[in-house]
């Protein structure tokens, strides 16, 4: 049962090709190493005892993606994770993310279509649903305007992939992520930002360990509990293993459309400031943080409504908030110690 897994050295790409191979899936990688690092798979044959294949190459090379895919056609599905994700960088270089994200994605079915690989599962995000009028978002809570060329990029891979089942024998799956954070509870693989974090977890690893001076809490004026945004986080081998149950589905022929749609949440929200005390608790550590204005495009709170998920694919995220940010918190420490070995 062979898979491949594009963008498997990444964050979310690379705990995935663990839980496939956990699950005697056989892996191949493909990556471009653009925002990821090669000694990622000598850690995933860590963690395993497997080492996964891997080609380096550009999923936006028409040709050389022909070419993969033919010399690999006992392909039983496609994971496809490779995408650039920053959304402030997408609002500066909007055609570098709709030529990257869906140039991509189009030589990918492509090379589906011709070569009878039926199954993709998709990695998108709950940014689809923008500022949801109801919570828990559900899977049919209508899809709002993109907030930023990122964001529109799931929207439109997301009808890419519909459009394309339409009229072939190809299979999707779109798996909605919610906030995922942590990191595999040996250490060997996590999130590796690429220059300053983005994200809120990796913000507060990198100022707890030094590598960055302060926290700036984006805002606490908020209509929350306590004034700061709320999200779903999700700990990332909890949406690594959905991944492996979304690809057995496909390939036992348990889909009950020819595309389906599952939301990736715990169905609990954290504010901002409850991820901060959790960072406090496991790391028995004060955080310095400031409270600054509010980041631009910032939804006020997100939260899953998993019940579909749960029932359908028989998953459910398990890990709680401090075991989230303690996992985090391990892996930017033991960055630390291979930079100092
Ligand atoms: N935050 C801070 N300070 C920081 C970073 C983040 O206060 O330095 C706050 C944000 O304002 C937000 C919360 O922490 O309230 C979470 O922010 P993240 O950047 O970690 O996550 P987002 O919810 O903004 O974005 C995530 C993914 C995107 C995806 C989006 C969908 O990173 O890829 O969810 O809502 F599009």
């Amino acid at each position: 049962m062979k898979i491949l897994v594009t963008g498997g050295t990444g964050y979310i790409g690379s705990h995935t090709v663990v839980e496939l191979q956990n699950k005697g899936f056989e892996v191949v990688i493909v990556d471009n190493l653009s925002n990821s690092s090669i000694k990622i798979v000598d850690n995933i044959s860590k963690i395993t005892g497997i080492r996964p294949l891997l080609e380096v190459f550009d999923l936006t090379d028409r040709e050389k993606t022909a070419d993969f895919f033919k010399r690999n056609n006992d392909l039983k599905g496609v994971i496809h994770f490779a995408a650039f994700k920053a959304v402030g960088e997408s609002v500066e270089y909007p055609l570098k993310y709709y030529r990257n994200n869906l140039v991509s994605l189009v030589n990918i079915l492509e090379s589906m279509g011709n070569n009878e690989v039926q199954n993709i599962v998709f990695s998108s995000s709950c940014t689809v649903y923008g500022e949801p009028d109801e919570l828990p978002v559900s899977e049919q809570a209508p899809i709002k305007k993109a907030e930023s060329p990122y964001g529109n990029t799931k929207q439109i891979s997301e009808e890419i992939i519909g459009d394309t089942i339409n009229t072939s024998d190809i299979h999707g799956i779109a798996l909605r992520y919610f906030n995922p954070i942590g990191a595999h509870e040996s250490a060997l693989i996590g999130e590796l930002p690429l220059g300053i974090p983005n994200n809120l977890v990796p913000f507060i690893t990198q100022t707890a360990i030094g590598i960055r001076e302060q926290l700036k809490v984006f805002g606490n004026d908020y209509p929350t509990r306590d004034g700061t945004p709320i999200r779903d986080y999700i700990h990332v081998v909890d949406l690594a293993k959905a991944h492996v149950i979304a690809v057995d589905r496909m390939i036992n022929n348990k889909m009950k459309k020819a595309l389906e749609v599952f939301n990736l949440g715990t169905g609990k929200g954290y504010s901002v400031l409850e991820v901060i005390k959790s960072f406090e608790k496991v790391s028995r550590q004060k955080l310095n943080y400031k409270i600054v204005d509010r980041r631009a495009g910032d939804v006020i709170e997100v939260w899953a409504d998993p019940t579909f998920s749960n029932h359908e694919l028989g998953w459910k995220a398990e890990k709680g908030l401090d075991e989230m940010v303690l996992t985090a918190w391990n892996w930017e420490k033991a960055l630390l110690n291979k930079i100092n070995e």
